[in-house]
């Protein structure tokens, strides 16, 4: 099967990162699914940004768990990246949520529960894809191994992959052990062996952050499941060349 193209935090590298303007020029240049991030707020709102800090994308300072979300929702998160995307908000997951409901996009949700592990962040996460209908086309992922464990043991129907940023002694079965279906691997890690391993224990790999076309065409080539990447366009133009 061919790999699937996954906007890394949106179409990262022209929009700033996690907000709707990275999330639809994911959609226009044809991604086939969408990486982001979520974290929670002091009032328990999932919302989208990669860091634990509001410091390196917004305006504003501090810690997502110490704001309730009517205190980020109107926070600048565009003119750090340029001026061009002054006004872009940092967004709580329902909005996305509602964003791709009736868009044919696939949805890696990472949780950003590695730092900081957020109180039932699993079941809030969870209950609000099911809320959209969206289980079926969604991968939830985390470098957390307790979390994919409470994952599997809310028992639920929906993919769960082990983030993995460093080698790893027998990773495909330890991932299998507690209850994941996919690798999500950072490229470095990526060799054949570990492919044909994946793939014969029935678990997906996919791969970040693929953005050289090299780094792409080997992805492609070695049968992974699907890339992260911050060039979507450029990853479908290697992937499905004229
Ligand atoms: O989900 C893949 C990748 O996003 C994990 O690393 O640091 O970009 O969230 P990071
Ligand atoms: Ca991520």
């Amino acid at each position: 099967m061919q790999a699937k193209i996954f906007a890394h935090r949106g179409t990262s590298k022209h929009a700033p990162e996690n907000t709707m303007a990275a999330f639809s020029l994911a959609y226009q240049q044809g991604a086939d699914g969408i990486e982001t991030d979520v974290h929670l707020t002091k009032d328990h709102v999932p919302v989208l940004m990669h860091d634990e800090r509001i410091n390196r994308t917004t305006n504003g300072t501090g810690y997502i768990k110490n704001h309730t979300f009517n205190q980020l929702k109107d926070l600048d998160a565009g003119s750090w990246f340029s001026p061009e995307f002054i006004g872009s908000r940092i967004i709580s997951l329902d909005e996305f949520l509602e964003w791709i409901q009736d868009k044919p996009l696939y949805l890696n949700i990472e949780l950003k529960n590695n730092k900081i592990d957020y109180n039932h962040l699993e079941h809030i996460v969870y209950d609000r894809i099911a809320h959209y209908h969206l289980l079926h086309r969604t991968t939830l992922s985390t470098f957390n191994p307790k979390s994919v464990k409470r994952l599997k043991h809310m028992n639920r129907n929906i993919g769960v992959a082990l983030l993995i940023s460093k080698r790893y002694k027998n990773l495909v079965s330890a991932a299998k052990d507690l209850g994941a279906n996919a690798i999500h691997i950072k490229y470095r890690l990526l060799n054949q062996l570990l492919v044909d391993r994946s793939h014969q224990e029935n678990m997906a790999i996919r791969v970040y952050t693929v953005n050289k076309p090299k780094s792409m065409m080997r992805s492609f080539s070695m049968g992974c499941d699907g890339i992260f990447t911050d060039v979507p366009k450029t990853a479908i133009q290697y992937r499905d060349p004229i």
